[in-house]
């Protein structure tokens, strides 16, 4: 499909259907911007803000455990879009799983590939993609990956999450180091977006006391009204990315 409009910003994000990712979406949703989600659901609250709004929205319904597919989908996509018709492109690795809590002993082999699927492997074959096709076009490009501080702390309980945010952080290193050398490289950063009331904290203070044993913290963040909302987050996050000195550190938090 052929997006035919001067000049809008084009966002790609991913995990749109709810949590931190859907507050993104309903902010970027705003005259002038198309807005690519790519979430095992569609989200229809996100069409009629779209409509409201006068913004362009599609919505894929794909499964980022294949990532592989949906990259080689997006690449294709994005080959046929019309270049000049673009002011900005920037993609937008939301999307996160925690896996079933439990010590890496006690887990699950899909489950834990599943994680790393979403949580890492399809951040990068959306990247890859996403820069190969976009690379000659003449307009900022960003990368945005959504990582955690558990991404840069351990926890007892959380091997595969942190392992996925962990090595968002570092492939993020590496993609800075990549597009450094490129005449119009984009901008990349890994950024940490707080603690947020989410589903994925729901989980974390849901989760069995034997099992994981900073569950009574998660619990205390909820109850001590310590967590950002999701509008609040997005907010953060969109305004870090669109900071002039976007990407200057690869690594960063919304609460630096
Ligand atoms: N919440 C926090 O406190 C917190 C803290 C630090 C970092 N983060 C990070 O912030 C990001 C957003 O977190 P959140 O709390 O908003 O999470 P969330 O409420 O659990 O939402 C996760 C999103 O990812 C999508 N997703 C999950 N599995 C998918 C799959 N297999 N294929 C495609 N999409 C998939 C979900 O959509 P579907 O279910 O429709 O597929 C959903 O839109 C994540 O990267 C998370 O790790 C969150």
């Amino acid at each position: 499909m052929m997006v035919f409009m001067t000049h809008q910003h084009l966002t790609i994000l991913t995990g749109a259907s709810r949590g931190m990712g859907l507050a993104m979406a309903e902010q970027l949703l705003q005259p002038g911007h198309t807005l690519l989600c790519i979430s095992r659901h569609a989200n229809p609250s996100l069409a009629a803000r779209a409509q409201a709004q006068g913004a362009t929205l599609i919505q894929w319904t794909e499964d980022l455990a294949q990532g592989a597919a949906v990259s080689r989908q997006l690449e294709a996509w994005l080959l046929e879009q019309d270049t000049a018709g673009f002011a900005s492109a920037t993609l937008i690795n939301n999307a996160g799983v925690i896996p079933r809590i439990a010590p890496l002993s006690q887990s699950d082999p899909d489950d834990l590939a599943q994680a790393l699927r979403v949580g890492l492997e399809a951040p990068m074959q959306l990247s890859a993609a996403f820069l190969r096709a976009t690379d000659s076009w003449r307009v900022t490009r960003k990368v945005l990956n959504i990582s955690s501080g558990l991404g840069r702390r351990a926890m007892a309980s959380q091997a595969a999450y942190c392992a996925a945010k962990a090595g968002m952080d570092h492939f993020t290193r590496c993609l800075a180091l990549d597009e450094a050398l490129k005449p119009n490289g984009a901008k990349v950063c890994a950024l940490a977006p707080g603690v947020i009331d989410t589903d994925m904290q729901v989980q974390l203070r849901s989760a069995e006391d034997a099992l994981f044993p900073d569950r009574q913290g998660f619990a205390g963040l909820h109850q001590g009204g310590q967590l950002s909302s999701p509008a609040d987050a997005a907010r953060k996050v969109l305004s870090v990315l669109a900071r002039a000195d976007f990407g200057q550190h690869p690594v960063a938090d919304v609460r630096d």
